[in-house]
């Protein structure tokens, strides 16, 4: 089994690592340019952004050509999901692919600006993501063929939610962060930084390629990244995921 994946916190990769297989990470994969993949089970897992796919995702899908028997697709996810899973069959279909299972994982929300990871930590349990990802892991094993629907004003809300997320992430978002004085020029963002847009020389620059993922503003050891329009200053990786493995998955230096 092949699984490719995108993480900034940690989550995804959790999911992937779980699924189990051969993992590739998708901003290393697109570094190096590499694009042919065979497989009896292909899999992607990925966060849900806006509804809908990251853009480094729907860049990679782009660029893919793959053979598998059996196709799977799942979006972790930390509040509501929408049509992602929908869309995205519907784009294989478009693409001449077949996507055979999709699914989506409730797991910690880590968007700044409308949640409050305490809150998210606090209500973790809840979740039951273990569980849930158990049964996701048996249903590829077991090669269930399902995707979700979804209804005509759930899309038609999306598509509005997308022109207006595409709009507002035009890759300087990370351009307004406030760097504080905690920073100590460790240089751990940019190793997180899956489009390698950050600069440390004398200050931290950030350029025009952000994902808006927010894997800088979580993972800097100092806590020195901020959001004009943070919840709170709390920040989050999975807590079965190292540092070291979200470096490996996202460096691009
Ligand atoms: C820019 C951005 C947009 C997001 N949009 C959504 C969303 O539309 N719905 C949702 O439930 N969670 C959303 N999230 C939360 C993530 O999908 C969720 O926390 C995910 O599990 C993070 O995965 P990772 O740890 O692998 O990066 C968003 C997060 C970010 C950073
Ligand atoms: S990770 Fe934090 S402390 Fe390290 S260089 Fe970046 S902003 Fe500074
Ligand atoms: S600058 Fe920060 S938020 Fe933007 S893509 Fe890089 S790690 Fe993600």
């Amino acid at each position: 089994m092949t699984v490719f994946y995108f993480t900034a916190t940690g989550n995804s990769l959790y999911v992937a690592k779980t699924a189990g297989g051969k993992l590739y990470s998708i901003p290393q994969l697109l570094k190096d340019k590499q694009f042919n993949f065979e497989d009896d089970v292909v899999g992607f897992i990925f966060p849900i952004y806006g509804f809908g796919l990251p853009k480094i995702v729907q860049k990679f899908l782009e660029n893919i050509k793959f053979k598998s028997t059996y196709t799977f697709a799942i979006g972790t996810y930390g509040n509501m999901h929408g049509p992602c899973m929908y869309n995205l069959a519907k784009y294989f279909i478009k693409k001449g692919w077949r996507l055979n299972y999709a699914d989506t994982i409730l797991m910690v929300d880590n968007y700044l600006p409308g949640f409050e990871i305490n809150n998210q930590l606090n209500t973790v349990e809840n979740k039951r993501i273990d569980k849930h990802l158990k049964e996701i892991v048996d249903n590829i094993k077991n090669k269930k063929n399902s995707i979700p629907a979804a209804t005509i004003m759930e899309r038609i809300f999306t598509a509005l939610v997308h022109s207006l997320v595409s709009k507002l992430l035009d890759g300087k978002s990370a351009q307004q962060y406030i760097i504080n004085e905690k920073c100590n020029k460790c240089g751990t963002c940019g190793k997180v930084c899956p489009t390698g847009n950050i600069e440390i020389r004398d200050k931290i620059t950030f350029g025009n390629v952000c994902e808006s993922c927010y894997g800088c503003v979580h993972i800097c050891p100092q806590n020195a990244i901020h959001l004009r329009n943070e919840k709170s200053d709390i920040r989050f990786r999975n807590e079965n995921i190292t540092l070291q493995e979200i470096i490996q998955s996202n460096n691009q230096k």
